[in-house]
């Protein structure tokens, strides 16, 4: 992940955010609380690094890199809760809820939601990258997000929970509950430089590949890391009985999909005439990540 784009991301991402001199002060702060340092920000450097492989500078991607992330926070912060994992490591501090408390978590996870597409189509947005642009980023990111997308991920999850659920079924999950934001990630770049359908397309599976070995990943990582490494709990699947790729197949046999799936995501790649180095490289680096 590029330094500078993680700085970009970071800087909107407080920019971006309401003041807290206000009523609604500690709904704020817990937003912010959220948003704060310890991400990796794979989902905008994404946003960044496919606009500027399209031919956009950067900078006119920072709105829609700004949204992915916050709703990418919102779901983590939802997915901590007492009702859904409930686990009270995030990021390496303490889980919105364990400081917020739980109605506050549920809100600021929401309020990061509406924020997210009320940058996306703002009349600021509209002006740097054009309103058909902003309308085709606010439907696309609201389809991966919702219910047939992470949202929809996150129901089969939870209904998988105690089941010796088929490997069709965790992919499934896998695609909808990650891949889905990912995908979209790499789309909204390319959305937002006004590129062609086939680069839109040639994204969206480099996105859907990559995305699915991040979930393969992180389900690796639940088994073999530490809660120091990750800054979230181990052990929090089997805790919870999740099916996953790991309880279904083994360590090695998942370590084995998550190369292929990288191969394949390098593969789609091969449409765009710009400079891919980057993006291989990305890809490459999240196939073995440690965290
Ligand atoms: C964690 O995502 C949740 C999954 C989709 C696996 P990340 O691993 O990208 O979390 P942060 O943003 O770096 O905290
Ligand atoms: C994450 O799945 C999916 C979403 C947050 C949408 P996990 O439950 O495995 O994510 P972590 O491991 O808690 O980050
Ligand atoms: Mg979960
Ligand atoms: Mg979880
Ligand atoms: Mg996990």
């Amino acid at each position: 992940m590029k330094t500078d784009y993680i700085s970009i991301s970071e800087k909107y991402l407080f920019d971006f955010l309401p003041d807290l001199n206000c009523k609604e002060k500690k709904l704020i702060e817990s937003m912010k609380y959220s948003l704060e340092a310890g991400g990796k920000r794979v989902r905008p450097c994404l946003v960044f690094e496919f606009a500027q492989l399209c031919g956009e500078n950067p900078e006119k991607a920072a709105p829609f890199a700004c949204a992915v992330e916050m709703i990418h926070t919102y779901s983590l912060i939802h997915d901590d809760l007492p009702c859904m994992d409930d686990d009270d490591l995030r990021r390496g501090k303490p889980s919105n809820h364990i400081v917020f408390g739980e109605d506050t978590a549920l809100l600021a996870g929401d309020a990061l939601q509406t924020l997210a597409f009320e940058i996306m189509s703002s009349d600021k947005t509209a002006e740097l990258i054009g309103d058909k642009a902003c309308r085709k980023g606010v439907n696309t990111l609201a389809k991966y997000a919702g219910a047939v997308g992470m949202v929809g991920g996150q129901v089969i999850d939870l209904m998988s929970e105690n089941t010796n659920a088929p490997i069709e079924t965790l992919r499934e999950m896998d695609y909808k509950k990650t891949a889905c934001l990912i995908k979209a990630a790499c789309e909204l770049g390319c959305i937002c430089a006004g590129a062609e359908e086939k680069y839109i397309k040639a994204a969206s599976e480099y996105g859907e590949c990559i995305g699915i070995a991040f979930q393969i990943q992180d389900d690796i990582l639940d088994v073999t890391s530490s809660n120091e490494e990750l800054g979230k709990p181990v052990g929090s699947d089997m805790e919870n009985s999740k099916s996953t790729y790991v309880s279904l197949l083994g360590i090695d046999k998942c370590r084995e999909l998550v190369d292929e799936l990288t191969e394949k995501a390098l593969k789609s790649l091969e449409v765009f005439s710009g400079d891919i180095s980057s993006l291989s490289y990305f890809a490459r680096q999240l196939a073995c990540r440690k965290k």
